[in-house]
């Protein structure tokens, strides 16, 4: 045995003394030392040797990300579009005794030569934003990289806005938020308010001048918003870990922020037009007698229905892509049945698989090595569903190839409209963390890293490969998919619902923020589990919330109702509570005979407004205009409109203001400057002003521009049932020169892309002086629709026209009632110009 030196013994517990359970460092860009040209991006390097990467990407969008020697920056990234196509304009480069600045033609960039401290300036050289301290950074010995930070510079008067569907009480100013996808039932208990089930790391700042710019962090790690929290004007973005790597993108207008972003993080394809129809959910409609029955139900009772959805109980013991056939002994029967009724069906598929020798996608997904593992190899099993679960690893290319496959019965074979992924943050019960543990395994496309990373956009993946698996088996159909976690970019692939919100009237004026917000963040397929999914409304919460869902892009109504199995497991604390309930159902005809009445108008009016709805989504396709705004975005500089949080924008033209306060049959309703006329009266209200408003529990106030043409579709107890015969056309008197567009083409299909759809521009112009309107109409495409006849209702004409003529034939037209101003006429589809004098 070798003899131990007691001195050399010494010597080493001194030395382990020394040594610390970790070591922290904290860096900061030191002055600049000298700068790179590489094409489009600018390589600014500190004497610290920390590199500053400017990228130009077009007139308004910069890039910047900071790199470390010894870091292993990769270009790759889940969020922005592989269809993005950057413009790579000429840019400049100025030398200045304190800064090193990039221009566009736009835009300027520039970096403090004393610290890479960042600001940006309009080409008028007015003031965007600025750092208010240099990057930073903070890594150990023990744990890598665990925060990288950047703080601006939050002006007072400077709003924000975006960050997906926080919830916040006075707007997102004064407030600090959270990115880490997690399944937060019942978001309105304060320790499950934030964060929420999906993160989508994108803000605006709309400056007092009415200047607007937005910043993107392209980085999937948690990741930590603030917005003067602490009242010091601060705003600060930071992750616990990877590069600080984001988009700065300029407007100067809200909308075009919105736009910019949601042009680099990709918008989705048009969705079948029965997607934008009433769909009826609940957890869970079985057996079959009773799916059967409700859809009997919608139909007798002439209520508007489009799809219905089967939840987690149409499986064999939570087996995903399996039936449990006492429940459901011919899903393909069923199904082809409903379809014969007008009804789409939609499945729930989660992400995780049960752990059982005998089930064969279990085996699959062993034998291939498809699900996630520990550091070590070992399985990630955990409880969801079935008690034991793993769960595939959707970052890798082959796990979703092989996942999309398995779409194929569901979709081919029994017939399945669209699909429902739920529980894809990963959710995992029993476990605080409600999640995987963060050195669980991902390919991430060969990078090979832990959750940290991959954890934000695992739902993204798991998405995308069901998108690819509907697109693949649907045979030319369009694919509808809902997910419930998502990181930005997500878009691309499925609509979203806000997840499990709660019946109460606060939820209510949550889901009309959370979806405008969502909506200017890049996500316009959106919408809420109208009526609450957790406990049961009123009948006149449930009737306000269809209202508000009527200008929800997904307009779904969904319940946990209380007859769903496995609940008791998961959800012990409520358990008593719901079984009280247990017979309460949420369907539009739940709530008696008067709100039946009203309820089914109100479905009514979303397939009347249709047309219009389905233009703005594909604005919103082609420009990446969100179908929802805040009412600011339209009115930057009118200081009520920056603070006006009970309206919001649907599309271009019409204003919504939902009622949201229980007892309330009239609101105070900010309208922006122009000219307003109530939807449902037609009266015509001054803009830059405070109306009262009625508002009778059947009805939700909106507020159609002047000079608008809006287009009205027949209602149908489904969108396919028939082809319309007729389009509306509300033509809306005003004194502005006014665009309205009119977007049609087979609501299902992908010949649309090929030309085949209808775009028809609608010009309107008057002449107050000499009382006179022109209207033209301009098409573009191939696409002929089924209907022969336009109906024109001309609204708040100011005077007595003598002549109407349509491409110069004089037409003859109801007379009015005397005190109305509306005059309505018939002509055909192709008609070019109409004048009144
Ligand atoms: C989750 C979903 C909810 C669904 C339930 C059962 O709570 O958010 O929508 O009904 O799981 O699948």
């Amino acid at each position: 045995m070798a003899k131990i030196d007691p001195e050399a013994k010494q010597k080493q517990s001194e030395e382990d003394n020394q040594r610390k359970k970790d070591v922290t460092y904290h860096h900061k860009p030191d002055a600049i030392a000298d700068y790179t040209i590489d094409g489009q991006q600018i390589n600014i390097r500190s004497e610290n040797n920390i590199e500053l990467q400017v990228a130009v990407h077009t007139d308004e969008i910069i890039q910047l990300k900071y790199v470390f020697e010894g870091d292993k920056p990769s270009n790759f990234s889940y969020a922005i579009d592989p269809e993005f196509n950057p413009k790579n304009p000429d840019f400049a480069i100025r030398e200045t005794t304190n800064h090193i600045e990039i221009a566009t033609d736009s835009l300027t960039c520039r970096v403090s030569r004393k610290d890479m401290k960042v600001s940006f300036w309009d080409s008028d050289g007015a003031l965007l934003c600025k750092d208010k301290k240099p990057f930073f950074r903070k890594d150990t010995i023990m744990k890598g990289i665990t925060k990288i930070k950047i703080t601006k510079e939050a002006p007072e008067g400077t709003h924000y806005f975006g960050l997906g569907d926080k919830i916040t009480e006075n707007g997102l100013r004064g407030e600090s938020f959270e990115n880490w996808n997690t399944d937060s039932y019942a978001y309105e208990l304060e320790e499950h308010r934030d964060p929420l089930y999906r993160s989508i790391p994108f803000y605006h700042a709309l400056n007092s001048d009415g200047n607007a710019y937005g910043i993107f962090l392209d980085n999937t790690y948690r990741s930590h918003f603030d917005f003067d929290s602490n009242d010091n004007n601060t705003c600060t973005f930071s992750a616990d870990g990877g590069c600080m790597n984001y988009y700065f993108i300029y407007g100067p207008e809200p909308t075009t922020v919105s736009e910019r972003y949601a042009k680099l993080t990709g918008t989705p394809q048009m969705p079948p037009l029965w997607g934008l129809g009433y769909h009826q959910c609940r957890w869970s409609y079985y057996p079959e007698e009773r799916v059967r029955k409700l859809a009997d139900n919608f139909r007798e009772k002439e209520i508007p229905c489009d799809a219905l959805y089967l939840d987690i109980d149409y499986m064999d013991d939570y087996r995903v892509f399996t039936w449990n056939r006492d429940r459901f002994p011919d899903p393909k029967q069923m199904i082809s049945d409903l379809k014969e009724q007008g009804f789409e069906t939609i499945v729930m598929i989660d992400p995780g698989i049960k752990v059982d020798n005998d089930y064969e996608i279990y085996q699959q997904g062993l034998e291939n090595d498809y699900f996630c593992k520990r550091p070590d190899g070992e399985l990630m099993i955990g409880p969801v569903w079935p008690p034991k679960t793993v769960f595939p690893d959707y970052t890798h290319p082959e796990v979703r190839e092989w996942w999309a496959d398995l779409y194929k019965d569901l979709l081919t074979e029994k017939g399945v409209s669209g699909v429902w992924n739920d529980m894809n943050e990963p959710a995992v019960f029993e476990v605080k963390a409600k999640t995987f543990p963060n050195d669980i395994r991902h390919h991430f496309e060969g990078e090979q890293v832990s959750h940290k990373k991959a954890h934000n956009i695992y739902g993204m993946q798991m998405a995308r490969a069901s998108y690819e698996g509907i697109k693949k088996h649907k045979q030319g159909k369009r694919p509808f998919l809902l997910t419930r976690a998502n990181f930005s970019g997500g878009q691309r692939y499925a609509a979203l619902w806000t997840g499990d919100n709660i019946a109460n009237w606060e939820h209510l004026r949550h889901a009309l923020e959370q979806c405008v917000r969502l909506s200017i963040s890049g996500y316009s397929f959106t919408g809420t589990d109208i009526g609450g999914f957790i406990e049961q409304p009123s009948a006149e919460l449930f009737t306000r919330w269809l209202q508000l869902g009527v200008f929800h892009p997904l307009f779904r109504n969904h319940t946990m109702g209380y007859d769903a199995e496995g609940a008791e497991v998961i959800k012990e604390d409520q358990v008593e509570q719901k079984k009280l309930q247990s017979d309460a159902d949420q369907e539009p005809w739940s709530f008696g005979e008067k709100h039946t009445r009203i309820n089914r108008s109100v479905i009514e009016l979303r397939y009347r407004l249709l047309h219009y709805l389905y233009t703005a989504f594909y604005q919103y396709i082609q420009h990446g205009t969100p179908i929802l705004r805040p009412t600011a975005f339209a009115h930057p500089t009118d200081s009520n409109a920056t603070t006006s949080r009970d309206t919001f924008l649907f599309g271009d033209k019409i204003l919504v203001a939902p009622v949201i306060k229980k007892g309330a049959r009239g609101r105070k309703t900010y309208l922006p400057s122009g000219q307003w006329y109530d939807y449902r009266t037609n009266e015509l209200l001054k803009g830059g002003k405070t109306h009262k408003v009625d508002a009778p529990v059947s009805e939700i106030p909106f507020f159609v521009k002047a000079g608008t043409v809006l287009p009205l579709r027949e209602v149908m107890q489904y969108t396919r049932e028939r082809d319309p015969e007729l389009l509306e056309l509300n033509v809306y008197y005003g004194t502005q020169v006014s665009e309205s567009y009119l977007y049609e083409d087979q609501g299902e299909g992908f010949t649309h892309n090929e030309g085949n759809y209808r775009l028809t521009t609608f010009h309107f112009e008057s002449n107050p002086q000499e009382n006179t309107v022109q209207l033209t109409a301009n098409r573009n495409g191939s696409f002929v629709p089924e209907y022969q006849t336009v109906k024109i209702n001309l609204i708040g004409l100011p005077f007595v026209p003598e002549t109407i003529t349509i491409d110069g034939q004089p037409v003859k037209m109801d007379q009015p009632a005397a005190e109305q101003s509306t005059y309505t006429f018939e002509t055909e589809i192709g008609f070019s110009e109409i004048t009144i004098s």
